[in-house]
């Protein structure tokens, strides 16, 4: 992979610096956020997007919420500023629990530290919360290329795979999830084809993952969302493999709005459906789909197309970010630990024990 979507640059008075995925595939540009305000608005306006890469973007954000007290200062103002920091940094994307996960990782670190070591002071709390930002960085590169290495079995050569929305290496740290199971049957010798959900409103499919399967010189056909059902029906489609940003204890799956009719398309078709994720992706607090939280984001997006109105001033419109898949639909769920087939609330309690 020659990029890194999310990086921490310097040591502990460094700064985030991101691939601006708003403005792919036209530039390829670097962002730098060196305050918590900077980070939280990168995250808000998918400047960083994909569950895994705002969980670490957030991580290192909490290194900068304690950069600039003086070095003399109370650990008690560090820790306020932390917990300030998490709770508006987990409030942006309600769905991804990544998120939520790599906050409460870090600052829950950061509190530990600061009961258990008798001698901490300000700059050796912002070193233990550098190296947790830093090791949640390091811990999704390599459960990315696990994944891809579990996954990649159900690649089958002249195989055409179906992903919706992006869940690649700008969505991650490493080298993605669903993608790296394509990276991996590329690198094992396999030839496919991808078809890619251009993904409504915002176009992750056709920007990020053609621009990113391109860049590994994988071969790759954008379609519209509304042309994956006649394509199964052709034949055409041997495998559906996405991400998700948060699977339930039973298995049920939220990811991208439009996740939930490829799901039922491919299930009519009898085609494989797949979910690749990090087991940091389970929110074994939730038992089953419909309590999973679905993002609701603004009407502009779905109103405009870039700067162009596409729907009448004064129309209604909806715009759920997520929507989540009955595990019934899912044969099955990949993580860097192993494959769940058929997932259900036990299967999914012994793989994660
Ligand atoms: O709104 P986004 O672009 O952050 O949505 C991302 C997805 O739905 C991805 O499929 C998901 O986060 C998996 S990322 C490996």
């Amino acid at each position: 992979m020659v990029f890194s979507s999310v990086n921490w640059v310097g040591d502990e008075d460094g700064f985030i610096e991101l691939i601006d995925q708003r403005q792919l595939p036209g530039k390829f540009v670097k962002l730098r956020c060196r305050d918590v305000q900077s980070i939280g608005k990168a995250i808000q306006t998918l400047a960083v997007r994909g569950a895994p890469a705002i969980g670490v973007a957030a991580g290192y954000g909490l290194v900068l919420a304690i950069q600039n007290l003086p070095e003399n200062g109370s650990l008690k103002s560090g820790l306020a500023k932390l917990k300030d920091a998490r709770e508006y940094l987990g409030s942006l994307r309600p769905t991804a629990v990544n998120l939520s996960w790599a906050l409460d990782k870090v600052y829950g670190c950061a509190e530990k530290f600061v009961i258990e070591q008798s001698q901490a002071n300000l700059p050796l709390l912002q070193q233990c919360v550098l190296a947790e930002a830093n090791a949640i960085c390091q811990e999704d590169k390599e459960m990315c290329r696990r994944i891809g290495q579990n996954g990649q079995e159900f690649i089958k050569n002249d195989y055409g795979i179906l992903t919706h929305c992006n869940a690649g290496a700008l969505a991650t740290a490493g080298q993605g999830t669903a993608l790296s199971i394509m990276y991996e049957a590329k690198k094992a010798g396999k030839h496919f084809k991808v078809y890619v959900d251009e993904t409504r409103p915002l176009l992750q499919g056709a920007r990020l993952t053609a621009w990113e399967l391109r860049q590994e010189g994988i071969d790759v056909i954008v379609i519209c969302d509304n042309m994956a059902g006649w394509l199964m029906k052709q034949g055409r489609i041997n495998a559906v493999i996405t991400g998700a940003d948060r699977i339930a204890a039973n298995g049920d799956a939220a990811n991208k709005i439009g996740t939930y009719s490829l799901s039922i398309l491919a299930n009519h078709h009898r085609i494989p459906f797949y979910i690749a994720a990090p087991t940091s992706t389970f929110d074994l607090t939730i038992s089953s789909g419909p309590d999973i939280p679905i993002e609701q984001r603004s009407a502009d997006e779905v109103q405009f197309v870039g700067d162009k109105r596409t729907v009448p001033e004064g129309v209604k419109v909806l715009n759920p970010a997520f929507d989540v898949t009955q595990a019934e639909f899912i044969t099955a769920i990949i993580t860097e630990r192993g494959i769940i087939e058929k997932p259900d609330t036990g299967k999914i309690a012994t793989h994660l024990h």
